[in-house]
């Protein structure tokens, strides 16, 4: 996998990305997360899994990797990995997220795991945590799942802030989410304080079965910003793992298309959003290593066109994506 230019941030990145939401904390709402991180989910051994995991992705050429202040324990052990690499180590581009807090007390079953608010006593907060553990490797920084509603993207206090971070060397971001992405990139891409754009990265969810904010991320990436593409597998769902009948002919399709190139179904989604002109970085959310092996055989799986049309079909109205993302359960 050959490093490249992310947007025109100045930061280098990979075509893929590790992301840390499945390995810093001992629940998340993948399917089947549970069954991957096995009985032992103490601190120890989940630092020991994400240390694994990141030693092999970067084996593999992998130069971002993805965390945020709401996913446990992620930016320390990504801190604690990357203090214990030669000083020779191939340089990785470190991003995290700011405006969700993690809330579960390391408790699979807690009622709640995170909870957000993107108040500039957060921002203050936070930055100051992710500092203390990622000192001056923080690349870049984002807000944590922007929304119209959240009206952080209209908070001048907040932007200007975000603003003296950016003049300070860290690149920052916004992460979005929902059935509304489109509206809240776009809004991103025209919010300023005293003429000043904050944002030069987006992260969006795109996959196959949720195509909707392909547009807006193709102005993001016109606008020179940097695009990161999470969930290119659906939380799980575009994986062999989904055999669920309601799905059967979709993976029919996905299978049609692995078989035609010999990879798995979850090479073949993120492969889709790989072949993307605007995407800079697709995510893997993988949380064991033979998971990140198959999502890695997308960096270099060429789709066809034809491959790429028998794909279109499988995309669902957002309002239902989202809909099915939300029941699905924290394991
Ligand atoms: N708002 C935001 O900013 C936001 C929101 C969501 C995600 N993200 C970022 O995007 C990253 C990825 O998103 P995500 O993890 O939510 O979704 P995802 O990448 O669509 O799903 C990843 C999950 O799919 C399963 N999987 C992957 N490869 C597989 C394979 N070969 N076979 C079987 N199962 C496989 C694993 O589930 P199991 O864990 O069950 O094995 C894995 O954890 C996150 O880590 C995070 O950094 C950001």
């Amino acid at each position: 996998m050959r490093a490249r230019p992310l947007g025109r941030t100045g930061l280098t990145v990979s075509p893929v990305g590790l992301a840390l939401a499945a390995l810093g904390r001992p629940a998340y709402i993948n399917l089947d997360h549970a069954a991957d991180l096995g009985d032992d989910r103490s601190v120890a051994a989940l630092e020991r899994r994400a240390h694994a995991m990141l030693d092999e992705a970067v084996g593999a050429g992998v130069r971002y990797v993805d965390a945020a202040r709401s996913y446990g324990r992620a930016e320390a052990f990504l801190a604690s990995w990357l203090d214990g690499r030669g000083a020779g180590a191939v340089p990785v581009t470190v991003g995290s997220k700011w405006g969700s807090t993690y809330t579960a007390g390391w408790r699979a079953d807690a009622d709640v795991h995170e909870v957000k608010d993107h108040s500039l006593g957060t921002l203050r907060r936070q930055v100051a945590e992710s500092r203390a553990l990622l000192g001056d490797r923080l690349d870049l920084y984002q807000i944590h799942s922007a929304t119209l509603d959240s009206g952080v993207l209209d908070d001048a206090g907040v932007l200007a802030e975000l603003v003296a971070l950016g003049d300070g060397g860290v690149v920052v971001g916004v992460s979005v989410s929902g059935p509304r992405q489109v509206e809240v990139v776009r809004h991103a891409l025209a919010a300023q304080v005293d003429g000043i754009v904050p944002f030069r990265c987006v992260q969006a969810t795109w996959n196959v079965l949720e195509p909707s904010a392909g547009a807006a991320l193709a102005e993001a990436a016109d606008a020179g910003w940097g695009v990161i593409v999470k969930e290119g597998v659906a939380n799980g769902r575009l994986t062999s793992r989904n055999d669920d009948p309601g799905f059967a002919a979709q993976r029919g399709a996905l299978d049609a298309v692995a078989a035609r190139h010999g990879v798995t179904v979850d090479a073949v989604a993120l492969a889709a959003a790989l072949a993307q002109p605007w995407a800079g970085v697709v995510l893997s959310g993988a949380s064991t290593r033979q998971q990140l092996r198959s999502n890695l055989t997308a960096a270099t799986l060429a789709l066809t066109g034809d491959d790429l049309d028998a794909l279109a079909p499988l995309a669902e109205p957002a309002d239902v994506y989202w809909r099915t993302r939300s029941q699905l359960p924290w394991n």
